[in-house]
């Protein structure tokens, strides 16, 4: 399963919302973190990680290799076992390397998303519009735009979404929504879009700060508002993808004519 995250603007917890989804995963699938943010990256310094392994490395590999097991090569292991492929810090190095893994390397998204053991929580960072992540996000299960649900917030959400839509209807890719932090609340934001809203991420500075490599008691970390919420965020979005896959039919019993790529992946780049 590929579920990607992204922003329009403004920051609003992308990678934090990543991270804490991947963390807090309910299934027992091998789960990864992809920093796949063509501004560049975060984790490597927040985590005092090595450049290498991580996204500069998979681009290279992935040019030639598309298994999924390569991905997890070419990740590190943050402090509780997550693993995780961080992008360089400097965006000019960030998106030579997604440009590498949305042309040659694009297979290994689709087989990311294709692999049931597997659940690739994608940091795809602020969604331009000439953005390489365009690609990750047409390969994947689902699509999750955070925003805070702030009147601005809520304006550009409102006005970007149709654009968003037929790209993501194009390639199947299911569009939804996450509000970060306090404003309006998630049913007065749902009354207003048509898309569905998944969550409302609580503004928790503690746990932020952990999950963002402060020092401090991880034990709790579950315990906490935000983890709480991506944990409930990450049952629902395992359970409707659970669903979705009931309803295909099995290939064998459909007509030839029918047959080709599964609902909700994404067969070819947008
Ligand atoms: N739910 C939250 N509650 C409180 N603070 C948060 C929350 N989510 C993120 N933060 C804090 O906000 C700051 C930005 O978070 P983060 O890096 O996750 O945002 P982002 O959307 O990935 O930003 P960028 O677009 O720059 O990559 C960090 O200091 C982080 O600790
Ligand atoms: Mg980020």
């Amino acid at each position: 399963m590929l579920i990607a995250l992204a922003s329009l603007k403004a920051s609003p917890g992308v990678t934090t919302a990543a991270l804490a989804l991947a963390a807090l995963w309910p299934g027992g699938q091998q789960v990864l973190v992809v920093e796949a943010d063509p501004a560049g990256g975060d984790l490597a310094a927040r985590f005092g990680m090595e450049p290498k392994p991580g996204l500069v490395s998979l681009s290279a590999a992935a040019r030639r290799e598309h298994r999924v097991q390569v991905a997890f090569e070419h990740a590190q292991q943050l402090p509780g076992g997550l693993s995780v492929i961080a992008a360089p810090a400097a965006a000019e190095q960030a998106d030579g390397a997604l440009e590498l893994l949305t042309g040659d390397g694009l297979p290994l998204w689709s087989n990311l998303a294709r692999d049931p053991e597997v659940v690739a929580v994608v940091d795809c960072g602020r969604l331009d519009a000439g953005s390489h992540a365009h690609r990750i996000i047409a390969a994947a299960d689902i699509a999750l735009l955070l925003a805070r649900p702030t009147l601005e917030e809520c304006d550009r959400l409102a006005k970007s979404l149709d654009a968003l839509a037929i790209r993501a209807e194009a390639t199947n890719t299911e569009l939804g929504l996450v509000l970060a932090g306090p404003g309006f609340d998630r049913d007065q934001v749902q009354a207003n879009m048509r898309m569905r809203v998944w969550a409302q991420l609580p503004h928790d500075r503690k746990a932020a700060a952990l999950l963002g490599g402060a020092t401090g008691k991880r034990r709790h970390l579950a315990a906490l508002a935000l983890p709480k919420a991506a944990r409930s965020l990450g049952a629902e979005l395992a359970a409707h993808h659970a669903r979705a896959d009931d309803a295909e039919p099995p290939a064998e019993d459909m007509p030839e004519a029918a047959k080709g790529p599964a609902p909700h992946r994404v067969r070819s780049a947008a």
